[in-house]
């Protein structure tokens, strides 16, 4: 953690934290309308050598300060540190198609956190935005908007998560009634804005899912384990587990499997193992799984539960020890 010298805060999530508290065993990360936007936890012992501290009360020069937890209010904005990337190398997590870390994000470049994100080892997350992930998905390039992945699921390029919905029931759908964006413009005008939830739900996509080049998903919409997304469908409504769907809206238009091999794949549940443990029968899933679940029962295998990383503290944590 860093002041510089006019006291301001660098190196941590909260772009907008300009100053700092000490109370107890906490920092408490303040922005310029004194709100807290973030909690440094047990913090003991400080090293400070820069300016007289004004806003740090309580802070003695010549200790270092150790954080051990950091619990962080959200939305927030970490800044880039080469202690990032070395992070997500350490956990096998990769920032870019192709098990890449390297040259993919730049020191000092600032990235949004929505909400908490997990993510497993062996996930693949989209171009500069972090989203929860299970093991081995990945996405090629990038993909924004407010979205979750299981495990083992496959992302093309170009795939999107519809935009803001506006009000249409409104006067005018225009968000001057109800934007934060819009709410300077409103002061100005001297006319009241009414809230409007524009964000509309997460999208949820299931374990061992394909969404081919180009899909555009529906905010809200959950696309079951199994299910294939054909390539520039326009995806409006859930998908069921194990069904292929295509077109503008996306319609069925076939399963992967008979139902009582779906039957088998959903119960077993098999993307809660490593796919290292899986008898490697990957044409004949039927044999496969149920091999595997006989090792399961005879305890040659267990299912894997890698604890899932919490992203933003953990690389807050990253960025300050290197
Ligand atoms: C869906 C897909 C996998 C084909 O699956 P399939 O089960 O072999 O499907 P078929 O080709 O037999 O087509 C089944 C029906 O869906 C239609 N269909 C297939 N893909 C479609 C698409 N992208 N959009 C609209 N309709 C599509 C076919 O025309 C066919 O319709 P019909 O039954 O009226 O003749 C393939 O079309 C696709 O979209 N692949 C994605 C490729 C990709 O993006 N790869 C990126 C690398 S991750």
């Amino acid at each position: 953690m860093l002041l510089d010298e006019r006291n301001i805060i660098r190196n941590v999530p909260h772009h907008d934290a300009v100053f700092w508290m000490l109370q107890e065993n906490s920092v408490i990360l303040v922005n310029r309308d004194r709100k807290p936007t973030g909690v440094l936890q047990r913090v003991s012992d400080v090293r400070y050598e820069g300016p007289a501290l004004r806003t740090a009360r309580g802070w003695r020069a010549g200790l270092t300060y150790f954080i051990e937890k950091v619990e962080l209010t959200y939305p927030l904005a970490l800044t880039w540190q080469d202690g990032c990337t070395e992070f997500f190398k350490r956990n096998r997590i990769f920032l870019y198609h192709g098990m890449r870390n390297d040259d993919v994000i730049a020191r000092g470049e600032v990235l949004p956190f929505a909400q908490p994100v997990f993510v497993e080892p062996e996930a693949t997350l989209p171009l500069k935005w972090f989203v929860s992930m299970g093991a081995y998905s990945y996405v090629v390039g990038p993909m924004t908007g407010n979205f979750s992945v299981g495990r083992y699921t496959s992302i093309a390029t170009n795939v999107k998560i519809m935009g803001e919905k506006h009000p249409m029931d409104r006067l005018t759908m225009h968000p001057i009634t109800y934007h934060f964006k819009h709410a300077k413009l409103a002061h100005e005008l001297g006319i009241p804005q009414e809230p409007f939830d524009a964000a509309g739900g997460p999208v949820t996509i299931g374990h061992d899912v394909w969404i081919g080049e180009g899909a555009l998903i529906a905010t809200g919409v959950t696309i079951g384990n199994g299910a294939v997304v054909a390539a520039r469908s326009i995806v409006t409504k859930d998908v069921s587990p194990y069904t292929v769907v295509a077109g503008a809206p996306a319609k069925p238009v076939r399963m992967r499997f008979e139902t009582d091999l779906i039957d088998l794949l959903l119960e077993s549940k098999w993307w809660e193992f490593n796919i290292a443990d899986v008898p490697p029968h990957w044409s004949d899933p039927r044999r496969a799984v149920r091999e595997l679940l006989n090792r399961e029962a005879d305890g040659t295998v267990q299912r894997w539960r890698p604890n899932p990383i919490d992203l933003a503290p953990a690389l807050f944590k990253a960025s300050i020890t290197g």
